[in-house]
């Protein structure tokens, strides 16, 4: 069972992470966007798979309020068979430990409610990987990743654009202004805190 804990699950690029793992994944998958209603109905099908696989990104280095509260959920309900958990998260920034606190959350709550923790997938760059030709490297680690949840492996993977750090913070740089420009924005105004407005 494939869940996506992104706020914006039909565009996400986890919906594509999610996509690329049922691809190489040698057992069944079923995959379930997370929505603000789906909740319950998501903890009893929980009941009928061997693994679960929580895709979602890494928000405030955190996981997102979305995934928070369908943790919430699954914590008041009585899951009389728990299924293994294993997490794919990916964040914007390069490095793929930017995800280390956000999956030891996941593995907390797995301890506190008696869920086996199986295999962790941690992408670095992963808003931008998929649209350059390092897609292929994501790719590689995703089906090792498969494997892994597919045979109960329990591996702890990482993976990341293979970029100089001061490369990358360039290359976002330029993918954001060029953003920016095409909605009118310029780069002083996407540092401004009025940008949240
Ligand atoms: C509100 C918000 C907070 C974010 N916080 C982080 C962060 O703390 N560190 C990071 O590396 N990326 C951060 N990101 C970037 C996302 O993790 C990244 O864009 C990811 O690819 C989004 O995945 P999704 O399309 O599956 O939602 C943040 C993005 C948003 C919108």
């Amino acid at each position: 069972m494939i869940i996506n804990g992104s706020p914006r699950a039909p565009k996400s690029n986890s919906k594509k992470y999610a996509e690329l793992f049922s691809k190489c994944c040698t057992i069944p998958t079923e995959y379930y966007p997370l929505t603000n209603t789906d909740h319950l109905e998501l903890c009893k099908s929980m009941e009928g798979f061997t693994d679960v696989l929580l895709v979602f990104p890494l928000y405030v280095d955190g996981i997102p309020v979305t995934l928070m509260d369908f943790l919430k959920t699954l914590e008041g309900y009585p899951c009389p068979h728990k299924p293994r958990v294993s997490v794919l998260i990916n964040c914007g920034f390069l490095e793929p430990e930017q995800n280390d606190i956000a999956v030891k959350m996941i593995r907390l709550f797995c301890k506190h409610q008696g869920y086996p923790f199986g295999s962790v997938l941690r992408i670095g760059s992963g808003e931008a990987i998929l649209t350059t030709p390092f897609k292929a490297i994501v790719a590689r680690k995703i089906k090792k990743f498969a494997f892994s949840v597919s045979t109960g492996r329990n591996q702890s993977l990482r993976t990341a654009m293979p970029l100089p750090k001061k490369m990358f913070v360039r290359a976002s740089w330029g993918y954001w202004e060029r953003y920016g420009k095409r909605n009118g924005i310029t780069r002083e105004q996407m540092s401004a805190m009025e940008i949240e407005k």
